[in-house]
């Protein structure tokens, strides 16, 4: 196992003795026997495993030690026609013609199953991914289960859910979703395109495919349908092949801005709808008079939670000015007490870094931000030997037209801007292409609510941040993307409304 000692407190960041130091916690590891992972896996078509046609493969690997976890199957353009046709006839045959209420009782099973499996599905998750067994037991697996309870609900109700009389599912949903949530993206995809009737093939990426694969496994326990799910893994080839195919009616995508673009581009033209969910710089904004200590727990909660591998991640903090050394100290000291290391580990906060790729584009980023003469910090950590890792890692003194203000890094790296009004807070949040979500951190209501009307973001968070509910709507404004997953809304990107 990776080693990751943190030698919090005195060294390095020059904090004082209470971080933290003397309280060296034994390693607690959940175990890994609760997940069998099989050396090879197939694509799931027309509810069976199978090979790809042309018989490739791709391997994933557990990112916090570079070991290789399972061989899988990449599938080809016809593998993708082959899933395509599948969801076709199901759609046609059984999915669509079925009455909401017994859609619903497949949604429910999954769901339990998902409960039922949990421990499970959260090994898995943290082992393909990296991130920390307290994030994938405790937020991916319980929401993914929500969102199937909480769609199974609408099923029998479609009428009743404000698109007139009798809305209609569109057909077969193109779906390709990132590495970031692996199993939650694909609940989100799913979960509303079957409970409004629509059948599925699903792309999830290819450096997280085996909680998408364990899915499909449950969704066949369920006694799924044939055809009604398909999981087809691969690289961005494959995604492409599924977005560009004459036989889908919808496409649903959740990644960076720039494939969003290519995609947007591929179905203009078509009879063809889209959502796409892309990138955010959200800003967490911080005002005078809000409690420090819970603004900073929201801070770290903002950009450290899942190594920042998050759209909506409060990327950049906005701090008002009078208060901004004394948050910023307290921040150092709170980040000197994470704990990097082992994914596995119950105590660990910060796990590992998704791809090497991925870490390439953090220090590349990073390394931007100091040659623009911002100032970095990490608190004193050692990082494992293998795996991708990067320390939790703060800039202050940036400007707004600094890379690291403007682009995605998509890592656990925050840009601290200071503001002196209410108007500059605004002013300087909308400064982006982006607009995804943000966060308010205030004791006035009144505050909150002004402030809400005028920041141009698809969610506001108000003391509170990287708060999900199925019940809610999430989506973007410009390069965000557009459409909305998450409650009502949800349903009417796979309706025909
Ligand atoms: P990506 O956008 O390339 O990958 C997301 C998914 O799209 C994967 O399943 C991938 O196989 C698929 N894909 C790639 N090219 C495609 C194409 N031409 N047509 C259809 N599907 C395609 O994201 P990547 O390269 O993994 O990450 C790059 C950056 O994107 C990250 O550094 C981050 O800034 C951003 N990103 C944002 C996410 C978000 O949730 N907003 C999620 C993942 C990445
Ligand atoms: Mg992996």
């Amino acid at each position: 196992m990776a080693k990751a000692d943190r030698a919090a407190g005195t060294k390095g960041g020059g904090l004082p003795a209470e971080t933290g130091q003397g309280w060296e916690y034994a390693p607690a590891p959940e175990s890994r026997d609760v997940v069998s992972i099989k050396p090879e896996y197939g694509l799931f078509v027309a509810g069976e495993f199978r090979p790809a046609a042309g018989g490739s493969t791709f391997d994933t690997i557990n990112p916090a030690t570079e070991e290789p976890l399972a061989r899988v199957a990449a599938a080809s353009a016809a593998d993708v026609d082959a899933a395509v046709a599948a969801a076709r006839e199901a759609y046609e045959q059984v999915w669509a013609p079925m009455p909401g209420s017994e859609r619903a009782k497949y949604l429910y099973r999954i769901a339990r199953q998902l409960q039922e499996r949990s421990r499970e599905f959260a090994v898995l998750e943290s082992l393909d991914n990296g991130k920390p067994i307290k994030e994938s037991r405790d937020v991916d697996v319980p929401l993914a289960a929500a969102h199937f309870f909480y769609y199974a609900g609408w099923a029998d109700k479609l009428e009743y859910a404000g698109f007139g009389p009798a809305p209609r599912p569109l057909g077969v949903a193109g779906q390709v979703i990132p590495w970031n949530f692996p199993l939650l993206m694909a609940a989100w995809k799913l979960a509303p395109a079957l409970a409004a009737g629509n059948t599925c093939v699903l792309k999830p990426a290819e450096t997280t495919p085996l909680t998408a694969l364990l899915l499909a496994e449950v969704c066949e326990q369920a006694g799924l349908p044939p055809g009604v799910v398909n999981v087809v893994t691969g690289a961005g080839d494959t995604g492409a092949t599924l977005v560009a195919h004459a036989g889908v009616d919808k496409v649903a995508f959740t990644g960076s801005t720039e494939v969003g673009k290519e995609i947007a581009r591929a179905v203009a033209g078509t009879d063809k709808k889209l959502t796409l969910e892309l990138g955010g710089k959200a800003a967490n904004i911080v005002f005078d008079d809000a409690p420090v200590e819970q603004a900073v727990e929201g801070i770290v909660n903002g950009i450290f939670f899942n190594q920042g591998h998050v759209c909506c991640a409060g990327s950049r903090l906005l701090v008002q000015e009078s208060v901004a050394d004394h948050v910023v100290e307290r921040l150092q000291r709170r980040l000197a007490t994470l704990r990097l290391g082992d994914p596995l580990d119950k105590n660990t906060d910060i796990g590992a870094i998704n791809s090497g790729q991925q870490l390439a584009k953090i220090t590349e980023l990073t390394k931007a931000g100091e040659a623009a003469g911002a100032q970095r910090w990490s608190p004193p950590c050692t990082l494992p030997e293998r795996g991708y890792w990067f320390p939790p890692t703060i800039f202050t003194g940036v400007s707004q037209s600094h890379r690291i203000a403007r682009e995605e890094i998509f890592g656990p790296v925050l840009s601290v801007l200071t503001f002196r009004t209410p108007d500059e807070a605004v002013t300087k949040a909308n400064n982006t292409p982006y607009g995804l979500s943000a966060g308010i951190w205030t004791e006035k209501g009144s505050r909150i609510l002004w402030m809400a009307q005028q920041l141009r973001a698809g969610v506001v968070w108000a003391n509170t941040y990287n708060r999900f509910d199925p019940a809610s709507p999430f989506g973007g404004y410009q390069e965000s993307g557009f459409g909305r997953e998450g409650g009502r809304h949800g349903l009417a990107a796979y309706l025909n409304v």
